[in-house]
């Protein structure tokens, strides 16, 4: 995993990139709606977005199918990784989590000094539901299930995650599920845990504008949970204060914008299919992605293949998985991955 300070190097104004593959960005968004919308909103700046806060959370609540004391609005779903984080870790405890996994909350709940039990992923890049089963112990405050999975783009089905829940989510251990790239997979209906909150079972799941609505510099996303979850919540941050009414405005008109979120899943698919095509043409293996990136095994550290694939006007991401290198490669317009797959061929193959 980069160090902060060289990820600080690369993340920042790189304005010479000509293919920016690196944070899993939407190339697409926000769509002509969000943007209208965010636009006509920017003259009601003066005033506090209570009342959009109000509008989106029930929006939402419908959308998933729960009352609104199941929903937190939050700006980015990161808020409601770490402050879920925070609040399980404030007295000690220990994280089940998979490695690799997405780190944002496994670094905070490390940071308030819970120990982190990882489990690897199975060769089939699952989470291994059975060995996260028995790392839970008396001290588990969570478990962390990204589905699917970030870096590494893969899904574990979501029968096997359900049963999971239904057995370890209890009142002593919360089951977070991160549904970031959600909206990616043929069905997600089929494939989020809200079933789970529904049957009242202690499970989070997190949801963000970030990917499919193309609003991740906008930063609304949102987590759903048991009413008397949010009541913790609510006990120590005042709800909505952290939100901005252009994006919620925005984050309205693009949840009714249904044509833009196929556009932006179609346009997602066609560049999974265009970047596997090209790197087994060039002699790589790529993980079998369900989401906006992939990973594929390089032959080469980290860091100077960054700084290659940086000279050459792109940008993406490198992991050590298992004591190997991997390129994470976001999936941007036709064009960025062609020239993402040329640059790749000049600094590898
Ligand atoms: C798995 C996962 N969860 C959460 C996030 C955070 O997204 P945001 O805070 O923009 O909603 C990301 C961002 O890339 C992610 O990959």
């Amino acid at each position: 995993m980069p160090s902060l300070e060289w990820e600080r190097s690369h993340y920042s104004a790189r304005p010479e990139l000509k293919a920016r593959l690196l944070a899993n960005e939407n190339p697409w968004g926000p769509s002509p709606k969000a943007r209208l919308a965010i636009m006509e909103t920017a003259k009601e700046g003066n005033r506090y977005q209570h009342e959009a806060a109000m509008n989106l959370r029930s929006m939402i609540a419908a959308f998933e199918g729960v009352s609104e004391d199941h929903i937190l609005l939050a700006p980015g779903s990161s808020d409601v990784l770490e402050k879920m984080a925070i609040m399980h870790f404030m007295n000690g405890g220990n994280l089940v989590a998979a490695d690799p996994a997405y780190m944002s909350l496994i670094k905070t709940a490390v940071a308030m000094k819970a120990d982190w039990k990882k489990v690897r992923l199975t060769d089939s890049w699952a989470h291994d539901l059975d060995g996260m089963k028995k790392a839970v112990d008396r001290n588990t405050k969570m478990v962390y299930i990204c589905n699917p999975n970030n870096p590494t783009g893969t899904l574990t089905p979501a029968e096997d995650i359900k049963k999971f829940c239904r057995e370890v989510a209890t009142n002593d251990t919360t089951v977070f599920v991160d549904e970031a790239y959600l909206e990616f997979l043929p069905d997600p209906k089929a494939q989020t845990m809200v079933p789970l909150i529904k049957e009242g079972k202690n499970v989070v799941v997190a949801r963000t504008f970030s990917k499919v609505h193309g609003m991740a510099g906008l930063r609304i996303g949102y987590g759903v949970m048991l009413p008397e979850m949010l009541e913790k919540v609510d006990a120590i941050w005042r709800g909505n204060m952290s939100l901005c009414k252009t994006s919620l405005m925005g984050a309205m008109a693009s949840l009714e914008d249904t044509e833009f979120q196929q556009m932006s899943i179609k346009g997602t698919a066609a560049a999974r299919k265009q970047t596997v095509t090209g790197l087994k043409k060039l002699g790589f293996s790529p993980v079998p992605s369900h989401t906006s990136f992939m990973v594929f095994p390089i032959a080469m550290a980290g860091k100077p293949f960054l700084d290659a694939m940086f000279s050459k006007g792109v940008g993406v991401r490198a992991f050590d998985i298992f004591g190997k290198d991997y390129c994470r490669v976001s999936m941007g317009k036709p064009e960025e991955m062609d020239i993402f797959l040329t640059a790749l061929e000049e600094v590898l193959v």
